[in-house]
């Protein structure tokens, strides 16, 4: 990493140098390389993030402290279970999952589920705000296929922050179909997960909160290596980048095959030599090793072949986006290929699965979305001048909902973006169909079940066109909304962020707010707390349960009751229970006692 900074601090002492500093220069230059070489032989093993699997999970989320620099201070980190980052959540389709998010951040946070269809509650966008001390408790049955997803903090406004600290994880998604194909599935020995990132690191290697970093980091390793066996080898890729795309490729310019988009795997296997990956996306990819024991490879980014509005393809020389991986190509992961598994993969599958996309003229309407920059437009703050982008014309506004969109339609949303600069356009709640880039169709490796489309930037005085179509089936929910937004944290955090409501025709019913709505018992309680309604057709829409002080500790989106709230946890006390009732809305709150 210092070695990194040393080569950036070149790059700025070069720009403002004068000629009678360039012998010195030229001998400082000499100096770095030499030391960069010998630095590239100090790699790093890549850590594997540990797995949990099955229909329960806990995940505590902590600041905490992790080597990350080979020498020098501990980095300050925000970790889920462990150090930093967070472990590899295996789940089925099919399957009720529940999750137990404690928050033990000095912060507040929300944890965000991305990719997976769920109810708006549990989706863990801005609104799910978990604050300092809480439980969280969201739950849903999986219907994704099976794919790589993950999951990561959006809090509006500190999204880049609390990334940057390494708070996220990946989730793996099994089914029937992806388990009946001859594929690499031995988690850190043929499937392997890799979370690229980048950061910038402080003299003292704390990082610092900016949108590129000067050092790579792979699976929050820096200068990775990892011994592979010599057989195919499938690489579970997901960019975790603040901002960064990164154009994959292998040292030796060999060809891989990407298995799957985003939400699913693709019909076939597509032969690649690069592959651009931006933030929020995640890619599959099988590279087939068969024979090569003894040699090595590296993984790497070729970003000196994007352009100047692709993220990463920028050169600043200086100012808040100069990095030392702008523009150029570097390494992501050295491959010492080992020797083979006792029941090895050797060859790559011809077909994967068939997809059904969404037709065209199933569409309900179509909704017109742009991108633009912000200059002229008056409500953007003049400390984001006119170098923010906005979307519909609009900065995020948490209280304004732009769609209504009703349950089970299936929309074209077309995005016209004026922007120069490239945008990952991410939507929540649905996996969507590519229908279009300028007229296009896109590319094979696009042809699937996608979360994130690239919009790329205009070119000359031609606006780009984006079309893409989702089914927004199930969970209605006209209070919780999902989000759309551009999946660089930054902009993200700017203000480049919308929502939309699912909605069905039984909407909201308020007949002023009975009191009696609930009781609970026992009370005091002990380890269980029940609640019963005063109709029986009532159920809860969500509860949440505070202390004396206020602190809220447990929240409870859409709570299945019936074997009463756990509340062993819970040390002798007065406590409130808010509920919200699931048809009228109205809330309620209780006091109970803890003994
Ligand atoms: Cu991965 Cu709304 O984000
Ligand atoms: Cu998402
Ligand atoms: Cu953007």
């Amino acid at each position: 990493m210092f070695l990194n900074q040393t080569t950036s601090n070149y790059h700025k002492t070069n720009k403002s140098s004068n000629i009678m500093k360039h012998k010195f220069i030229l001998l400082f230059a000499f100096i770095t390389i030499l030391k960069i070489q010998v630095s590239a032989q100090s790699y790093n093993t890549l850590w594997i993030p540990p797995t949990l699997s099955g229909t329960n999970f806990n995940l505590n989320i902590k600041d905490t402290f992790a080597q990350i620099v080979n020498t020098g201070n501990q980095t300050i980190t925000g970790g889920i279970n462990g150090k930093f980052w967070g472990p590899t959540l295996i789940i089925n389709k099919g399957d009720v999952v529940h999750m137990n998010v404690q928050n033990d951040l000095n912060d507040s946070t929300t944890i965000h589920w991305h990719g997976m269809h769920l109810p708006a509650v549990m989706d863990g966008g801005p609104h799910q705000v978990i604050p300092p001390g809480a439980l969280w408790q969201p739950y849903w049955k999986v219907t994704n296929n099976a794919a790589t997803y993950w999951y990561h903090p959006h809090l509006h406004m500190t999204t880049e922050e609390q990334i940057t600290k390494g708070i996220g994880g990946l989730i793996i998604v099994k089914d029937s179909i992806e388990s009946a194909l001859a594929l690499p599935r031995e988690y850190g020995v043929d499937d392997i997960p890799l979370v690229l990132t980048d950061r910038d690191f402080t003299t003292s290697n704390q990082f610092s909160v900016v949108p590129y970093g000067d050092s790579m980091l792979t699976n929050m390793t820096l200068r990775a290596q990892y011994t592979i066996p010599a057989q195919v080898v499938r690489f579970r890729i997901l960019n975790g980048a603040i901002e960064r795309s990164y154009n994959l490729g292998f040292s030796d310019n060999r060809t891989f095959y990407v298995i799957t988009s985003d939400g699913g795997l693709l019909n076939a296997p597509v032969a690649k030599t690069k592959y651009l990956i931006h933030a929020g996306e995640r890619v599959e990819i099988l590279v087939n090793c068969t024979g090569q024991s003894g040699t090595k490879l590296d993984l790497k980014a070729y970003n000196s072949l994007l352009g100047g509005f692709i993220a990463g393809g920028e050169n600043f020389p200086n100012g808040p986006f100069a990095n030392a991986l702008g523009r150029i190509d570097f390494n992501i992961l050295h491959l010492n290929i080992g020797a083979q598994t006792a029941i090895p993969i050797t060859t790559i599958p011809t077909t994967l699965t068939t997809n059904t996309l969404l037709n065209q003229a199933s569409a309900n309407l179509t909704r017109y979305l742009t991108i633009s920059d912000s200059s002229g437009v008056v409500t953007v703050p003049p400390i984001l001048g006119p170098n923010a982008f906005i979307i519909n014309h609009k900065l995020f506004n948490i209280n304004y909902i732009e769609y209504q969109v009703p349950l089970n339609n299936t929309e074209i949303w077309q995005i016209t973006s004026s922007s120069l600069f490239g945008h990952p356009f991410h939507i929540h709640d649905v996996e969507f169909n590519i229908l279009s880039i300028n007229g296009v169709a896109p590319d094979a490796t696009q042809a699937g079940w996608k979360d994130v489309v690239f919009v790329q930037g205009k070119s000359g005085n031609t606006n780009t066109v984006v079309r893409f179509i989702a089914k927004f089936d199930d969970y209605a929910d006209p209070l919780h909304p999902f989000m759309y937004h551009c999946h660089i944290a930054l902009h993200e955090d700017e203000g480049m962020m919308g929502q939309f409501v699912v909605t069905n025709t039984n909407g909201v019913n308020v007949n002023g707010k009975d009191e009696n709505l609930f009781s609970v018992y026992p009370n005091p309680a002990h380890d269980k707390l029940f609640v019963k309604f005063s109709e029986s057709n009532q159920s809860a829409y969500y509860i949440r349960i505070t202390d004396a002080l206020g602190r809220t500790l447990l929240m409870l989106p859409n709570p299945e009751l019936q074997n009463g709230i756990d509340i062993s946890q819970f040390s002798p006390g007065i406590y409130n229970i808010q509920l919200t009732e699931n048809k009228s809305k109205q809330t309620v709150t209780k006091t109970f006692v803890v003994e």
